[in-house]
């Protein structure tokens, strides 16, 4: 299927290009939608302004602007879909004593898909572009990759899923048409089953603490001040991290205006935090936070930029770690 794919542009430069009906615009309108032009046949894990405004005409795909209902109102790109980070993550429908940022139930995850148009069925497979807002601490940006995990659990495979590199501000920062039109979805049918072999639990993580000379690391996203217990966060009741556990600030992963650093520099700051132990297949990573947003981040980081296949989630974190009773250390 993809050699075909792939020679489609190069067949069309071939075709007579003076008929009077390449010239009408809706003629070339249809050509464009007609043949998908190969940067979009790329979709990788993070995406730039200019490819997703040239190929989100072209692609089965689905565009999430993940911003406040409020901001989406101001000005949104054109096509995307409002859902905003909180319903999503389901920390609105929490309780009081419940732990914070923890996956949806998975019937009202694949229901609110299919409602947006995200298709999962033997004949669709629709892509999905993450937009996040870009801020100061960097809550806004970690809601992408805490979406994507959201969407790996739905059983969306990885590949399938993008985050806009810079989120919002870099679409209008290159100047690309945004509007406030709402565009109302087509539903599509979602049938899938939860993937949950990428989450662990607070026992699992328990029987993984020193063991860093074995490959294993529990890595730590929290600031520096958090997880050296100088900073209590309201929804820990103990200062400090998980025994043993290493640092690395998600904060740091994003550049000032909230585009992803390099790979390069990304694999750098891995090897300045957790050395050379750390392996792709060897061993092991379980990522932690405070309640699972920055370590979604790292999570995104190490499997989707870095290609990190030994990866596991801790979604309770330092919230269900301290309240258990479990050792902290500082
Ligand atoms: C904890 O981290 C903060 C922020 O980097 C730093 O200022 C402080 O000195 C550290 N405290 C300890 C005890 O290491």
């Amino acid at each position: 299927m993809l050699p075909s794919l792939v020679l489609l542009p190069a067949i069309a430069g071939l075709l007579p290009s003076v008929s009077a009906a390449a010239l009408s615009s809706n003629a070339q309108k249809i050509e464009d939608r007609a043949i998908t032009p190969l940067a979009c046949l790329f979709f990788g894990d993070i995406v730039s302004p200019w490819w997703l405004n040239r190929c989100k005409q072209h692609l089965d795909m689905v565009v999430i602007d993940l911003r406040s209902a409020e901001e989406y109102a101001v000005s949104h790109i054109p096509g995307s879909i409002s859902a905003p980070f909180e319903p999503i993550s389901a920390w609105s429908q929490m309780g009081p004593g419940d732990l914070l940022l923890e996956l949806p139930e998975y019937n009202d995850l694949a229901a609110f898909l299919g409602s947006i148009g995200v298709g999962n069925s033997p004949s669709t497979a629709t892509k999905i572009v993450l937009v996040n807002g870009v801020g100061v601490p960097a809550f806004p940006q970690a809601a992408g990759p805490r979406v994507a995990l959201t969407l790996k659990f739905a059983g969306l495979s990885t590949g399938r899923v993008a985050i806009l590199d810079g989120g919002f501000p870099a679409w209008t920062s290159e100047s690309l048409p945004s509007t406030t039109e709402v565009p109302v979805p087509v539903p599509k049918t979602f049938i899938s089953s939860p993937d949950r072999s990428f989450l662990v639990d607070i026992n699992y993580v328990a029987s993984k603490i020193n063991k860093n000379r074995q490959g294993i690391f529990i890595l730590d996203g929290r600031d520096q001040a958090v997880y050296n217990g100088s900073i209590l966060e309201e929804w820990a009741q103990r200062p400090g991290h998980i025994p043993s556990a290493k640092n690395l600030p998600t904060q740091k992963v994003w550049n000032p205006d909230g585009s992803f650093k390099s790979t390069f520099e990304l694999l750098a700051l891995l090897r300045q935090q957790i050395g050379y132990g750390a392996s792709r297949s060897y061993g092991e990573i379980i990522v932690s936070c405070g309640v699972g947003g920055y370590a979604s981040g790292l999570y995104w980081v190490l499997t989707r930029m870095l290609g990190f296949d030994n990866v596991k989630f801790f979604d309770g974190s330092a919230q269900q770690w301290s309240n258990e009773g479990y050792p902290m250390e500082l």
